[in-house]
């Protein structure tokens, strides 16, 4: 495909755009429960306005945009206050929940690195954290210990933490709340133990921490995992998730500069200008910091109360239907917006496929270490109108999963996908499981034999085969001539 050889009129151009997100999953509606957070079309479109006011201005040099600046050090100094951090605390604003915890890690690293001299420095992490510690310990070659957590609560245990503690620990991490089943670790517990033992606590917060203030004001019991918990010393908090901010903004807070410091990256050593990076992006357009800072503006506090009390609504309203489903159970007691339900004598993945047909999108999870295969639903402000809606559809789904005979694997074919190892991975079985699987386009017709494979498979396995997936669903379209249409 080459580059159109000309320009087209602007009309024709949006058009093309239109065409192009046709096939997209819906979201106005507010019926997906994951990758979208719905504030409505009043809120989407202060954000937008915000967000191309300064789309094209750089946060690279916050010297010639004061704007940016300040939009940074007030989002950070609002997101210190929600998470009762004292004057000492800093932060920076980042693109997402990832780049907040690599950046954590990061620090945490040269921190160690320089102040105690552990060359190799090694973190202890719940299962449950989000996979993003897991790529911090790969990109930045960092040994690490993942916790198994309790079997019922699936919150970590402090004593299996303590355990996991090795002479180069620095970090321990712990999730308020942690996504799986949107529970939260016992935060107070863990800063005693890295007060105890001398470890930086990173508590990641990206999907709870706005969140979670407003749910304790509104009466729930939500337990201490701010900086208000002596021993926590650094904490994730996304906006683009329940602050309802476009895609690209979030925040990482240190309790101290001297911490924040090794985040920093500078070099003055190359022949361009000088590079100062207080995050992971340089060149960082100003629409998200913008957006972001026109949304607290805009909501406020109130409006924030106002939306938490609707998801805390809708959450007890869906956990209460399917703890009186007699065919699911939740995974776990939810403490956030976050549902995990799963099935013991049935397998829910059909469940995706069969919701999806009726306009809903739900999330599957494979199951691992001690958590089973379930169906996961972060649940925002504008579900709350939709429950009386879903919950039917819910219940139809499940009835359907419970009978449907695709709903397992032909055991011969899960004992052949459960004893393939790494080395039996070639571009030949690769071509072979994705042919079983069924794809149209490199995508899979349908969810739910792709999963039951999955979950078949080995953890390891599992994951070359994502990876072999994704490195051949991007590959450019292979007309040479093609003009893209
Ligand atoms: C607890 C937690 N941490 C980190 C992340 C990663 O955030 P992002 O997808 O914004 O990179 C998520 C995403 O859902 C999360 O729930």
């Amino acid at each position: 495909m080459r580059i159109p050889e000309k320009g087209r009129s602007r009309a024709e151009v949006m058009a093309l755009l239109e065409a192009a997100g046709a096939g997209d999953l819906p979201w106005r509606e507010g019926k997906t429960f994951a990758y979208v957070y719905e504030g409505g079309r009043d809120v989407e479109e202060v954000a937008k306005a915000a967000y191309m006011r300064f789309l094209t201005e750089n946060a690279l040099d916050p010297t010639v945009y004061p704007s940016l600046l300040r939009f940074e050090t007030e989002i950070v100094a609002m997101a210190i206050s929600h998470l009762r951090g004292d004057s000492g605390c800093v932060g920076n604003f980042t693109s997402g929940g990832t780049e907040s915890c690599l950046l954590a890690v990061k620090a945490a690293r040269d921190h160690a690195r320089r102040e105690r001299g552990i060359a190799e420095p090694h973190m202890v992490l719940p299962v449950t954290a989000h996979a993003c510690f897991q790529k911090a310990a790969h990109y930045f070659d960092m040994d690490m210990t993942l916790v198994p957590v309790d079997p019922e609560t699936f919150k970590v245990r402090p004593e299996a933490m303590a355990e996991a503690i090795r002479p180069e620990t620095i970090l321990l991490v712990g999730s308020a709340c942690q996504y799986a089943h949107g529970v939260i670790d016992p935060i107070a517990d863990l800063g005693r133990l890295a007060l105890e033992r001398n470890l930086l606590l990173h508590v990641d917060g990206c999907i709870g921490a706005f969140l979670l203030p407003y749910f304790r004001r509104l009466g729930a019991p939500v337990p201490d995992f701010d900086f208000a918990v002596p021993g926590v010393t650094s904490i994730s908090m996304d906006f683009h998730k329940y602050a309802y901010a476009p895609k690209g903004a979030s925040v990482i807070l240190y309790r101290s500069k001297a911490l924040r410091r090794h985040q920093i990256f500078t070099a003055a050593t190359w022949t361009g200008y000088s590079v100062i990076n207080p995050t992971i992006q340089s060149t960082k357009s100003g629409g998200p910091l913008a957006a972001t800072w026109a949304l607290l503006h805009y909501l406020g506090d109130e409006g924030y109360l106002r939306f938490a009390d609707r998801t805390l609504r809708a959450t007890r309203a869906i956990a209460e239907a399917i703890r009186a489903n007699p065919h699911v159970r939740l995974l776990a007691e939810p403490e956030s917006s976050l549902i995990a339900f799963a099935a013991d004598d049935f397998s829910v993945f059909p469940i995706v496929d069969l919701m999806r047909r009726k306009g809903w999108f739900v999330q599957p999870q494979l199951g691992y270490m001690g958590s089973r295969a379930n169906i996961h639903l972060s649940i925002d402000q504008s579900t709350l109108d939709l429950v009386p809606e879903f919950l039917p559809d819910l219940a139809e789904a499940i009835e359907s999963a419970r009978t449907s005979s695709s709903a397992r694997l032909p055991d011969e074919m899960a004992r052949m996908l459960g004893g393939l190892r790494p080395e039996d991975m070639t571009p030949e079985t690769f071509g072979r499981l994705m042919a079983a699987a069924g794809t149209r386009d490199g995508l899979p017709e349908g969810t739910t034999t792709i999963n039951l494979m999955l979950d078949a498979m080995k953890p390891e396995v599992a994951g070359l085969v994502m990876t072999e997936f994704f490195n051949e669903l991007y590959v450019p379209p292979r007309d040479p001539e093609a003009v893209p249409q």
